[in-house]
């Protein structure tokens, strides 16, 4: 009896013992993913981002001669990997991707809010929208080319 309660305690140490060693080995913190509906989520945002890109009077000018599945595809790796999900982006670097553009500071504010638009269309929670949003604002410095 006493054997079978300390084998059981000890079973359950070693699951606790287990997880722990997986988050303190840097098991990504997937919640921002999981809140955006995982993979088909973020692309179908992506999907209504593209389009309201290339009907935005003011983005339109950027995007209208782009490759949109290829595009959606791209964004779509890259938030995946933003949000902690299981992908890796392998595309263009961003600094890259933007050097041959004329994109100021305006442009960057603009492209966010169309992002902002996609987001609430597609119902993706408001914390989950400002941890996306805060995972991308750091690339600012890459994308634009003037202020
Ligand atoms: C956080 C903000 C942004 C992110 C995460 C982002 C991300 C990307 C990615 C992943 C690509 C595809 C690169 C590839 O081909 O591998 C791309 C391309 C492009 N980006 Fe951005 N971008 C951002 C901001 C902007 C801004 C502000 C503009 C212009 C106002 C812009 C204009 C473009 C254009 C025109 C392309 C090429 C599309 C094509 O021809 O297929 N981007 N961007």
């Amino acid at each position: 009896m006493f054997m079978t309660r300390m084998t059981r305690a000890l079973a359950a140490f070693g699951v606790t013992l287990l997880l722990s060693t997986a988050h303190a080995q840097g098991t990504a913190d997937d919640s921002v993913y999981r809140a955006w509906g995982e993979k088909a989520g973020i692309q179908a945002v992506m999907q209504d981002f593209v389009t309201r890109l290339q009907a935005d009077a003011r983005m339109a000018p950027f995007f209208k001669n782009a490759n949109r599945e290829h595009l959606v595809t791209q964004l779509t790796e890259q938030l995946c990997q933003q949000s902690g999900g299981p992908c890796t982006y392998k595309g263009v670097p961003m600094k890259e991707a933007h050097e041959s553009m004329d994109i100021g500071r305006r442009d960057f504010n603009a492209l966010v809010e169309v992002l902002q638009q996609s987001m609430e269309a597609k119902g993706i929670p408001f914390a989950a929208q400002n941890a996306m949003l805060a995972r991308l604002a750091p690339m600012y410095r890459d994308i634009i080319n003037r202020p």
